[in-house]
């Protein structure tokens, strides 16, 4: 390559980001910056990169110096769109995938991207044109076609989603992950039998989208009180607000559970599998540490640390509850104690929702801790949050490990 060409050092930044040589790449951008400061090609490719790392601001000011160069490019205008979304600005991501589409209507990605944006904003109607055509344009792709299935199921038509579900899962022979979360959505619509579990890959992607917008939207519309419930919990079970415990917070999202845990806390640790949750929670500077991790992979290899661990609205993600129970029970000390809440279902001893989350029968979860070592301090019938307009009920427990 030679040294100073801006365009082959451009290729080249190009070849290793498609590699995911993410580091390497980003310097080749910036030596095409040094050369030509205002290339717009090189801040637009800078822009998806700082996308990807979920630098959300960074994406922005790069997508906005491309943008100045070349007002009128669909693909900047695009990756505008993408950033917006990225930092939770629905609204202007619409505005800019619209742009983007008024100059490039045939582009599935942005099709795509336009259609999850307008059902994060509530508006599952409007996404269906087009993600459809998104679907139309790539007959072969899963991944549109999932996207049409969620958004036809917040528009109401099981039916239609259900479809374009099986169709997304026939699609997915050699993507398991999609597979995964095909076959998660068909059993939500009840087309399936419920699996064990949300699909990690899902839950993932599902709480990365929302990290922006999750504070807000929860604690505003979504009147969401979990935390406060279980901590009040826990102190009318004797735990005393002293500052002296270990404290593990389960799916600890933004920390709004750490929040609320913090009085007992000498030692404060979170974990989440979404990338995007944590660094809001890193923002907040209240715990001491943070994981990414899955749960159940995690609990097991730190037996015994933790004098309390807390789960707000994070096991309605899990339907067998035993695994999660158990590896709970491990991670406490001796006489440590559990905290969560679940979503309350009657009847069968789990059940997967429309809302795909799952519901638990209270009877069900007491016996199961009891056979995992632990005796139930305190349960609790309470209005966790809203959703649409309507209250989600829910189960508070707290268990010591004997
Ligand atoms: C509804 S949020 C609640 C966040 C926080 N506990 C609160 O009360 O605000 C659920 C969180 O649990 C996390 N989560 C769900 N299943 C998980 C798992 N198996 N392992 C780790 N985190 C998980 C999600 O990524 C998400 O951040």
């Amino acid at each position: 390559m030679p040294q100073d060409d801006p365009i082959a050092l451009l290729q080249a930044g190009a070849a290793r980001h498609a590699e995911g040589q993410w580091t390497k790449a980003e310097w080749l951008y910036r030596q095409v910056l040094k050369r030509r400061p205002q290339d717009p090609n090189a801040h637009n490719l800078l822009g998806v990169l700082a996308r990807q790392r979920g630098d959300a601001a960074g994406a922005l000011r790069h997508t906005e110096r491309a943008l100045a160069a070349s007002p009128e490019e669909p693909v900047f205008l695009a990756n505008r769109g993408a950033a917006l979304a990225e930092a939770g600005r629905l609204a202007e991501a619409v505005i800019a995938f619209r742009a983007a589409l008024a100059r490039r209507p045939e582009d599935p990605v942005t099709l795509r991207n336009l259609g999850q944006a307008l059902c994060g904003l509530g508006d599952p109607a409007a996404a269906l044109p087009p993600l459809a055509q998104a679907a139309a344009l790539l007959p072969e792709a899963p991944e549109p076609r999932l996207a049409l299935a969620h958004a036809r199921r917040e528009a109401g038509d099981a039916a239609g989603a259900a479809a374009a579900a099986g169709e997304a899962l026939a699609r997915a022979a050699s993507q398991p992950a999609l597979a995964e979360q095909a076959r998660f959505l068909l059993a939500a619509l009840g087309g399936g039998p419920a699996p064990g579990r949300a699909p990690a890959a899902y839950v993932r992607d599902l709480f990365d989208q929302f990290a922006p917008r999750f504070e807000a939207e929860l604690t505003g519309r979504l009147d969401y009180r979990t935390p406060a419930l279980l901590a009040g919990l826990l102190e009318r079970a004797g735990l005393a607000p002293a500052r002296r415990l270990r404290v593990l917070d389960l799916g600890c999202g933004t920390g709004l559970s750490g929040a609320a845990l913090a009085g007992f806390a000498r030692r404060l640790e979170g974990l989440d599998l979404s990338p995007r949750m944590l660094a809001e929670a890193r923002r907040r500077g209240l715990y001491d540490a943070l994981h990414e991790a899955d749960l159940l992979d995690w609990l097991p290899r730190h037996p015994g640390g933790f004098d309390v661990v807390a789960a707000a609205d994070v096991l309605n993600y899990l339907g067998d509850l035993a695994p999660a129970l158990a590896a709970i029970h491990g991670a406490l000390a001796p006489g440590g104690v559990a905290a969560f809440s679940l979503e309350a279902g009657v009847g069968a001893p789990f059940a997967l929702g429309a809302a795909m989350r799952f519901r638990h029968d209270a009877g069900h979860v007491a016996g199961l801790a009891e056979a995992a070592g632990f005796a139930v301090l305190a349960q609790e019938a309470a209005v966790l949050r809203q959703e649409k307009g309507a209250p989600v009920e829910g189960l508070l427990f707290v268990l010591r490990r004997d």
